[in-house]
């Protein structure tokens, strides 16, 4: 009897709110099915088993009949009635990771693999951290206004990720390797290769027996990962108040293999870092004994770096933050 009432009814279905009131008429939560199962209980045993097959039987029914006929309700909406299904659909916008993360990520990744440990340091340090440590004479020019940001009561933005040697020096003990990732701060005009706000990574080994040997041989390790097995290396003789022996690290050109071109000034090579073995003053402001321990120490530019390794000619598009630059960088992740 219901359930040809039912059947009826839902021959005389137009619309999507007339097949809901339908099925919320028979099988809703307020139903009229569900007001026979509230009545279940006071039938006796046999009538109960028959009932209540039939009322599952009619759900069932009623399920496959109401999806049917939503179907048909669907296919035969007219466009204004409903969803235009001839739009193409709406495509979620993805982002990419920084050229900056990414190289960082890599170089991270490489020296992680050579038993290295991530460590960070302060981005405001103090004069002492930053040069006196450091065996940076008086007037050496960095400690110039001119040169760096001083802040008030002898604070100023880090002009590189050295301090962190003597920072990570007081609180370890030897032996031990780390890198420290991080923003440094200069008073440099910003152009193709400059930028006030820059970022460098800091290596740093101490044990008791560290040779130049132990730093060329890392150098060429994490190099020849992270820019290919194809380029060289040089190590130039140079001055850093806080390394002594010091050097300057090249690497071939990637664009003309060291014969020399416009990307790399005719020279053929290219400057990724500055290296060497820990000075015996900066031990000593760390309170280790010179005498009975060695180090070397390496700063690398990561902006230099990303510019490099995917040739891109102009430091400023690092911090543009233009999404047609970025966007490249979808596939490197
Ligand atoms: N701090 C130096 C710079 O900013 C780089 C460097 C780090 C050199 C460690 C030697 C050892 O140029």
């Amino acid at each position: 009897m219901l359930f040809e009432e039912f059947r009826s009814e839902i021959k005389h279905i137009q619309s999507h709110d007339d097949l809901n009131r339908v099925k919320g008429k028979y099988i809703g939560r307020k139903g009229l099915l569900n007001d026979i199962l509230k009545d279940l209980p006071t039938l006796p045993p046999e009538e109960k088993k028959i009932w209540g097959q039939n009322i599952n039987n009619f759900k069932k029914q009623a399920e496959a009949i109401l999806q049917e006929k939503q179907l048909l309700l669907t296919k035969s909406l007219k466009p204004s009635e409903g969803v235009d299904i001839s739009i193409p659909g709406k495509r979620q916008w993805m982002g990419s990771f920084h050229p900056l993360r990414l190289t960082l990520d890599q170089i991270l990744d490489i020296f992680q693999t050579l038993g290295f440990r991530i460590e960070t340091g302060p981005e405001i340090e103090t004069e002492y951290f930053n040069f006196e440590a450091l065996n940076f004479p008086p007037d050496h020019p960095a400690r110039d206004a001119q040169d760096s940001y001083f802040l008030e009561r002898g604070y100023l933005l880090r002009t590189h990720t050295s301090p962190a040697q003597i920072r990570i020096m007081q609180k370890m003990t030897p032996p031990f390797k780390v890198v420290v990732p991080g923003k440094c701060f200069r008073r440099d005009a910003m152009d193709a290769s400059h930028s006030p706000m820059f970022h460098q990574i800091e290596g740093l080994v101490v044990a008791d027996s560290i040779s130049m040997g132990d730093l060329k041989g890392t150098i060429e390790i994490f190099a020849k990962r992270f820019f290919g097995t194809d380029r060289r290396l040089r190590f130039r003789p140079s001055y850093f108040p806080f390394t002594e022996p010091s050097a300057e690290v090249d690497i071939s050109c990637g664009v003309c293999g060291g014969k020399g071109c416009q990307s790399c000034g005719q020279r053929g090579w290219l400057e990724i870092l500055g290296a060497g073995l820990v000075h015996p003053h900066v031990f000593k402001s760390a309170g280790y004994n010179p005498d009975t321990i060695r180090g070397f120490a390496f700063g690398m530019g990561i902006d230099r770096a990303a510019l490099l390794k995917y040739g891109i000619p102009d430091m400023r598009w690092l911090f543009e933050n233009d999404i047609s630059f970025l966007e490249q960088f979808k596939a490197v992740q």
